[in-house]
């Protein structure tokens, strides 16, 4: 029953966030209706929750979530096992945290390829900004770093890739990339931001797609490499990375989209509400959501100090489970 329980809230939250993420992909890729003098009509809601965007996106979030949930949870194991390395059931989470995270991490560069071909044809604005990108060019360059300048529209400091953006893009490494300056300046994202939080997302990617494929490596030769202390303290600083990294992708995709909440329909200052007396209901629900959270990790914490310290037989003998 608790397996069975356990499938079904798994399926229903990977449901829940895929639901959620055409709504936001909608906003990025507005499909299902035709504006008449600022009216929507013929709206289609199955045409609008199957907007292009929804497709990557969702496919990239739901990635980014068993990437963020198997690291945090492998590294509150890899920490046990610092303290009690022969404790078998932070073993065995260790290794299922390890084998959700690390496949999850492992797809993530390969559909961020996806997402990001998908945003160089359709929102080139974002693209530009998430690059540091501000001349039209054929043969642009992948940056590393470096510092966005809007004023002097130049992106300083950056290791330049050559011709590596026009071949990510748009495998062909002499395809035009557009730069900020093809578009109007009132609708530039912020570069320096945007830019910033790719790299982020990016860099925490790079990281934890390494330790998932040298933790593949040292357990392909013995599990036993597994609990040894220089991979733990390795798993035990990634674990914080996949939590960076989906909120620097929500700050690509949600800051990359400005001055628009709905690209090019609806620019964010337009759907800011004017209603007033909204102090009560915010702090009533951040009261709220900081109790839940306080429960949940109350409630987490209790589980995995419950667990039993036994050892592991070594000759494999099934270790009896006991009520603790
Ligand atoms: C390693 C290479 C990665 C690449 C090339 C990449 C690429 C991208 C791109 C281009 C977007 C913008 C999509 C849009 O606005 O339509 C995005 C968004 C996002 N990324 Fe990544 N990403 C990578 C890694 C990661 C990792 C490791 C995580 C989290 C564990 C992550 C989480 C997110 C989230 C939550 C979003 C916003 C939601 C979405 O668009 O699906 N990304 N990523």
């Amino acid at each position: 029953m608790h397996l069975l329980a356990g499938i079904g809230v798994a399926l229903g939250g990977l449901l829940s966030g895929v639901l959620v993420v055409s709504a936001n992909a909608w906003m990025n890729s507005p499909a299902g209706f035709l504006l008449r003098d600022g009216i929507a009509t013929a709206v289609d809601p199955l045409a609008a929750m199957a907007n292009p965007a929804w497709a990557t996106e969702a496919v990239h979030m739901s990635l980014a979530a068993y990437a963020a949930s198997g690291f945090a949870v492998a590294g509150i194991h890899a920490y046990k096992l610092l303290r009690d390395r022969e404790n078998l059931f932070h073993r065995h989470a260790l290794a299922i945290a390890l084998t959700v995270g690390g496949t999850a991490a492992v797809l993530l560069p390969v559909s961020g390829d996806f997402n990001a071909r998908f945003v160089a044809k359709d929102q080139p604005v974002k693209l530009a900004a998430m690059e540091g990108q501000f001349r039209t060019e054929r043969g642009a360059p992948l940056r590393i770093g470096g510092i966005p300048d809007a004023a002097k529209g130049t992106t300083r400091f950056a290791i330049e890739i050559p011709r590596g953006l026009s071949l990510l893009a748009f495998h062909d490494p002499d395809a035009e990339v557009k730069g900020l300056e093809a578009f109007p300046r009132e609708e530039w994202p912020n570069p320096l931001l945007v830019h910033a939080a790719f790299q982020v997302m990016v860099a925490c990617g790079s990281a934890m797609a390494a330790v998932a494929l040298f933790a593949a490596l040292l357990a392909w030769k013995s599990s036993e490499n597994l609990v040894r202390p220089p991979f733990l303290l390795a798993v035990l600083c990634c674990s914080p990375l996949g939590i960076v990294a989906v909120e620097a992708g929500w700050t690509v995709t949600e800051l990359g989209r400005q001055p628009w909440v709905i690209r090019g329909v609806m620019r964010t200052a337009e759907a800011v509400t004017p209603v007033g007396g909204l102090a009560l209901p915010f702090a009533f629900f951040s009261a709220l959501y900081l109790a839940l959270g306080i429960s949940a990790a109350w409630l987490l914490r209790r589980e995995v100090s419950k667990s039993p310290s036994f050892p592991a037989p070594a000759d494999g003998t099934p270790v009896p489970e006991t009520e603790e």
